[in-house]
């Protein structure tokens, strides 16, 4: 294992990174273990992200890593197209008990953006099927973030990654986002204001007409602008919704599935059931990529009355990669033995109180929490925005802490394995850092 500074960075083209910034100050990492990482001059750095949202578990959790090592020995590779590997239907059913049998089938990708593609073409197919071809149009919302294929920057509602690309896919349209600090700030889990919000769709129903309306894709707690809370009853109406008018509601849980709430899935947190959840991150431990979308079996079933032959014209070549089946089996394994949720459902009411711990603070205009996550939003540098919470950012790696930052707000999501002490030195160092920046 090269353990050393790399001769060049120039080559590698980073992604979501401000590269040349990087590149004069760069931060490497070479190890990880539990809840920390370590850097190339042998700091400790503690986790406060979970890597990307995708460590529930916690870093090179022994189980995990043994599936996969034997996995590469027994089978590198598998085609999944007209074959198939043991591992990858074993995945299949246990990932369907996860569900508690609420969801019927799994397909396979190898990221988030995958399975929110594949999540799109699934509903355009379910209503082709269903003899409905006319219901083509995908309902997004503002602020949302779904990857960065065609279909989720086009569903997706953040201006930057939309802007340099184009007319994206048409026939699109967007709910308005929730995210209120006048009404809502300083809220402890759901906001009391919003929930009309989800009405929104009714007029956008009105204005197409829902039988051109295929699927209204959101995410449950929005996390890559910022942990935007959904308001209490939101989801619920936008469920009724979209029932009525026979329209299918995927959540997107690529963060919120596999333990970020507590609980298995946001859907499960909330009591709202989705048509289809696209999931990715914590399904491996982030150990080896992969996606899923998870479907109710009406979605699956309307395909299977085609005519025999190929029913989704859908796939990719590593859907089911047996390394990706073998870490996924394993990490629903530790679920269980170490009863990840249970430890951060007794975790969640520290977490929250040290989040609120930093009321008061220089630059802080509001905090939000639920499950173990955190949104802290900090008012912008005038005509500099984002540059507050990227220098935080920065002195957080520098003293010992990675956290994540989106546009001024900090998102913190740590491996669910966390304990108390990791809290106290978490929220203990970002407090320094507030008092100090500029
Ligand atoms: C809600 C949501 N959907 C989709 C994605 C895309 O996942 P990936 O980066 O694995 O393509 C992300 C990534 O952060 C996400 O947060």
């Amino acid at each position: 294992m090269n353990e050393s500074r790399p001769e060049s960075l120039a080559s590698f083209w980073m992604p979501f990174t401000n590269n040349r910034d990087f590149k004069a100050s760069p931060r490497l990492l070479v190890s990880a273990a539990g809840v920390h990482y370590k850097d190339v001059d042998g700091n400790d750095i503690l986790d406060g992200t979970a890597g990307l949202w995708c460590v529930p578990c916690g870093h090179a959790q022994p189980r995990i890593v043994a599936a996969v090592r034997e996995m590469v020995g027994q089978l590198d590779f598998a085609p999944t197209f007209q074959m198939g590997h043991p591992a990858a239907f074993e995945l299949a059913d246990k990932l369907m008990a996860y569900t508690n049998h609420r969801y019927g089938h799994v397909f396979y990708t190898n990221s988030g953006s995958e399975a929110v593609d594949t999540a799109l073409k699934m509903a355009l197919a379910y209503h082709k099927a269903r003899g409905e071809a006319s219901r083509t149009r995908f309902i997004g919302r503002e602020r949302g973030y779904h990857g960065v294929g065609f279909g989720g920057i086009s569903v997706g509602g953040i201006a930057a990654n939309r802007k340099p690309y184009g007319t994206l896919l048409p026939g699109v349209d967007h709910l308005p986002h929730t995210h209120n600090l006048e009404k809502n700030a300083y809220t402890r889990g759901e906001p009391e204001y919003g929930a009309h919000l989800a009405d929104e769709l009714e007029r956008i129903v009105a204005l197409h007409d829902a039988s051109t309306i295929a699927a209204v894709i959101v995410e449950p707690v929005a996390g890559s602008t910022g942990v935007l809370i959904p308001p209490k009853g939101y989801l619920k109406r936008l469920r009724e919704l979209c029932t009525k008018h026979g329209i299918l509601l995927i959540f997107d849980e690529v963060i919120t599935g596999f333990g970020r709430m507590t609980t298995p899935f946001a859907a499960d947190y909330f009591d709202v059931e989705p048509d289809m959840m696209t999931t990715a991150k914590g399904l491996t431990n982030g150990t080896v990529p992969m996606g899923a979308v998870f479907s109710k079996a009406f979605v699956h079933d309307a395909l299977m009355e085609a005519p025999a032959g190929i029913e989704l014209f859908h796939g990719y070549t590593y859907s089911g990669h047996p390394l990706a089946c073998a870490a996924s089996l394993a990490t629903l394994q530790v679920f269980e033995e170490q009863d990840i949720l249970g430890h951060a459902k007794g975790l969640q009411d520290y977490w929250a109180d040290a989040v609120f711990s930093l009321k008061g603070l220089p630059h802080v205009i509001d905090l939000r929490c639920i499950g173990l996550i955190a949104g802290i939003e900090l008012a912008p540098i005038a005509g500099k925005p984002g540059a507050r919470a990227y220098a935080a950012f920065k002195k957080a790696f520098a003293d010992g802490v990675l956290i994540r930052v989106t546009g001024d707000i900090i998102a913190l999501s740590p491996p669910l394995v966390f304990e108390k002490q990791h809290i106290d030195e978490l929220f203990g160092k970002l407090a320094r850092i507030l008092k100090e920046l500029d």
